[in-house]
């Protein structure tokens, strides 16, 4: 999709940076910058740093970082377009429809072929199971308690005995073979030819949050495996993306969510007037469920399966959701396997009772560590209270952490003063901060790069070119940004040099230049480097003239490193040399 780039520019200005930051993280000012605690990654010390000059921000902690556009995708989890236009219509801006390349149209039309024949496919399989070739799908379903209108608010249907039944009709209605293949509703084998994926089972239609049909589950009817079958990942199927009953669900009425495993759990919870249920789709549930489910502001209720398997995948769920700073409470089945069998059992409002029971997902953590541990035994308590402090030394915030040390002493019997020590302990190992235990593994976390040092000087010219453009003008003839070695420097170093020629300075726009998030945060982290304050000329001149040496060096020393050098190179790097030699004996004017 693509916008024009005045109008991209024009969103940017009209939006400050330190405005829309400031709604989201509490910010202070600090000489010309504000900072503030980061949202991408828990910290005790502000290290989140606000630019109302650049436009921009950077965390000197995690690497995150960019201009007004960069922050809203990735504090609200939005794509371009949506970030674009959450910030036009704060701004009062008309986002005009988006002219489309001629792939981008393709891709489009692609995709919404591929949503009709999703559409048309579960317009079968609800036809089949209200006729004569569904009748023991609808037996089944009902046999599982489930009301005609439950069937027809999900959508349910069934995938008769049938080998191309479904192919054929969906070749009826005009879809070419290549798009109902790439849906996944029919296999392919040069045997047999095009059969039906689906066959002999109750369908689960899965809808997306528009409400749009882009995927399917069968269950077999009997005991036979697999109990069930998916449509495979598809470009419009991201099953790590995808939450099963969120398009209903995210209406609900009720403040928070209720989250479990599988199909018929949420079915028959929403049967039930939990409304709010929503389920991972048997693959585990991922951090990016979570920020999907962050983006509607509920807390979470999890009602995972009460066997082994279920308390596992609960516990790697709870960790997932803090980590993405969610709060989480487990709803306990027992006696009963999973909620569709608890409430056809006790009934919606023992159910209800059950969700204000419901365990703070920390001390649901602690608990099935106490359990696991014979409590008896002196050092497996000592390493319960360990393991339970050192969860606790990772709560960044002071607040919260004091009331879960006092409310964890209190409910183990322990002396909280034997909890704060140990975990002040814990932190005084971990140089004095909280939260360190579990840092989120950002996608930024950057490696140890053999090329840091000439990065940071790159990043300090360019910073103080941004700063003071005179700068530019004392060694543009020295410097190009052929010399800047790494792809985004040397892109961030043309466009700015061009921008002071043309005597324009919007560091801002650069990082609207690339689409990554990860070199968005390097264009973020190289205009946000911290520039000592140099009062005396001469010093100045000093810095400025190591600092260029280095970058030339560096730059020679890649030139030569090259293999095959053509002669118009190896003339170069002779001329280059020549300038390096003489850089000894120039004084910058600035
Ligand atoms: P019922 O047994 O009909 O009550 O279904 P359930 O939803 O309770 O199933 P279960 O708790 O066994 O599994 C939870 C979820 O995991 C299901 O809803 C499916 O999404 C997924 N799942 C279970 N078995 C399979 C399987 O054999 N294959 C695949 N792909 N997914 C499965
Ligand atoms: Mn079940």
């Amino acid at each position: 999709m693509k916008y024009p780039d005045e109008l991209i520019d024009e969103i940017r200005s009209r939006n400050d940076i330190v405005d829309i930051v400031g709604q989201f993280v509490s910010l202070k000012r600090s000489g010309s910058n504000y900072t503030g605690l980061c949202p991408f990654h828990n910290e005790k010390t502000p290290s989140f740093s606000v630019s109302p000059s650049k436009q921009m921000c950077h965390c000197f902690g995690c690497g995150a970082g960019g201009n007004v556009i960069t922050f809203i995708m990735k504090y609200q989890n939005y794509t371009f377009p949506e970030a674009l236009k959450y910030l036009a219509d704060r701004a009062g801006i008309n986002l005009p429809e988006a002219e489309f390349t001629e792939e981008e149209k393709k891709r489009r039309s692609r995709k919404e072929t591929l949503y009709n024949i999703n559409l048309k496919a579960a317009a079968y399989f609800c036809w089949c199971l209200q006729n004569r070739e569904g009748e023991e799908g609808l037996k089944y379903l009902k046999g599982r308690g489930l009301s005609d209108e439950t069937i027809k608010r999900f959508g349910l249907g069934f995938s008769p005995i049938s080998r191309s039944n479904l192919f054929d009709y969906l070749k009826k209605q005009g879809f070419s073979t290549e798009l109902i293949r790439e849906s996944g509703l029919v296999t392919y084998e040069e045997t047999k030819g095009f059969n039906d994926k689906f066959w002999n089972r109750v369908m689960f239609p899965i809808a997306d949050e528009h409400n749009k049909v882009i995927a399917f589950g069968g269950r077999v009817m009997s005991d036979a495996k697999p109990k069930y079958l998916n449509s495979p990942e598809t470009e419009i199927f991201d099953k790590s993306r995808t939450i099963y009953g969120l398009n209903i669900a995210r209406s609900s009425r009720r403040d928070f969510f209720i989250l479990c495993e599988g199909y018929m759990d949420v079915i028959s919870q929403h049967q039930a007037g939990f409304d709010n249920a929503v389920a991972s789709l048997g693959t585990a549930f991922t951090s990016g469920h979570a920020s999907i489910l962050k983006r509607l502001k509920k807390p979470i209720y999890l009602a995972y399966d009460s066997d082994g398997a279920g308390v596992t995948a609960a516990l790697r769920a709870i960790k997932i959701l803090r980590e993405t700073d969610m709060v989480c409470r487990v709803i306990s089945l027992k006696p009963y396997k999973d909620p569709d069998e608890f409430i056809k059992a006790e009934g919606a409002e023992a159910y209800e009772k059950r969700i204000k029971e419901a365990e703070n997902g920390f001390f649901f953590e602690v608990r099935i560590l106490y359990e696991s541990k014979n409590i008896n035994d002196p050092d497996e308590k000592t390493a319960f209270v360990k393991e339970v402090c050192a969860k606790l030394a990772s709560m960044s915030d002071e607040v919260e952490r004091e009331n879960y040390m006092a409310s964890f002493a209190d409910r183990y019997m322990i002396p909280v003063e034997t909890v704060k020590r140990e975990v002040s302990a814990i932190a005084a190992r971990n140089g004095g901060e909280y939260g360190i235990a579990e840092r989120p593994k950002s996608s930024l976390a950057r490696a140890k790069d053999p090329d840091a040092g000439i990065k940071k000087i790159q990043r300090t010219l360019l910073t103080w070119i941004s700063e003071e453009p005179k700068i530019y003008t004392a060694v543009k003839d020295i410097i190009s940004p052929a010399d800047f070695t790494d792809r985004v420097y040397f892109a961030v170093a043309t466009r700015l040099f061009a921008d002071v020629e043309a005597g324009v300075m919007n560091p801002a726009a650069i990082v609207s230049m690339f689409e990554e998030e990860a070199d968005q945060a390097m264009v973020a982290e190289i205009f946000n480097t911290e520039l000592e304050r140099i009062e005396s000329q001469d010093e100045r001149r000093k810095a400025l003239s190591d600092m260029i040496t280095a970058i030339k060096r560096n730059s020679l020393e890649t030139m030569d490193a090259k293999e095959n050098q053509s002669m118009d190179e190896m003339m170069r790097i002779l001329e280059e040399r020549k300038k390096l030699e003489k850089l000894k004996n120039i004084k910058f004017t600035i």
